[in-house]
């Protein structure tokens, strides 16, 4: 019995080692601000006419966007515009996606939400697009 117990323990302290580990990552909000301004933005003010300013949105809307991550009408998932891919195809014109091509994908993800969570409508210093 005793010794059943260690293993389940280690295996727990093992499950936690690794969430930590996946989690280990902390946004760069500075980052994020350069690619969310550069690239989600330039294409909100061409294609819907208007900027979607982070403060336009509560932290909790913006968490809601990344978690059902459909974007807009559900065309494309959020994630598809932080993919390599997705930079390669515009890094010719868009110098963030230049700038970050080589950045993993969940880093830049990390970094776009710590940008919007600090700015949002309800974070610590909302911010418009200007
Ligand atoms: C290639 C163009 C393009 C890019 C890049 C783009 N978007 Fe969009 N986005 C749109 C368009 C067009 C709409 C509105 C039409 C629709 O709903 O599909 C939209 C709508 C949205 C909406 C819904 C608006 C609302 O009021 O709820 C959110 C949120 C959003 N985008 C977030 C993002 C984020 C975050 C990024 C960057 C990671 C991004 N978008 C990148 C074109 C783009």
């Amino acid at each position: 019995m005793k010794s059943k117990f260690g293993l389940n323990l280690m295996a727990l302290m093992l499950a936690a080692g690794a969430m930590s580990a996946a989690q280990a990552y902390d946004g760069d909000w500075k980052r994020g601000r350069i690619y969310y301004r550069q690239v989600c933005t330039t294409c909100h003010t061409a294609e819907l006419k208007k900027a979607i300013g982070p403060n336009d949105k509560t932290q909790a809307e913006w968490a809601a966007v990344f978690k059902t991550d459909k974007h807009g009408k559900g065309k494309d998932t959020v994630k598809h515009f932080f993919s390599k891919q997705y930079r390669d195809g515009i890094k010719a014109t868009n110098a963030a996606a230049a700038k970050f091509a080589a950045v993993p994908e969940n880093e830049l993800l990390e970094d776009v939400k710590a940008f919007l969570n600090k700015s949002a409508k309800d974070g610590d210093s909302p911010a418009g697009c200007s």
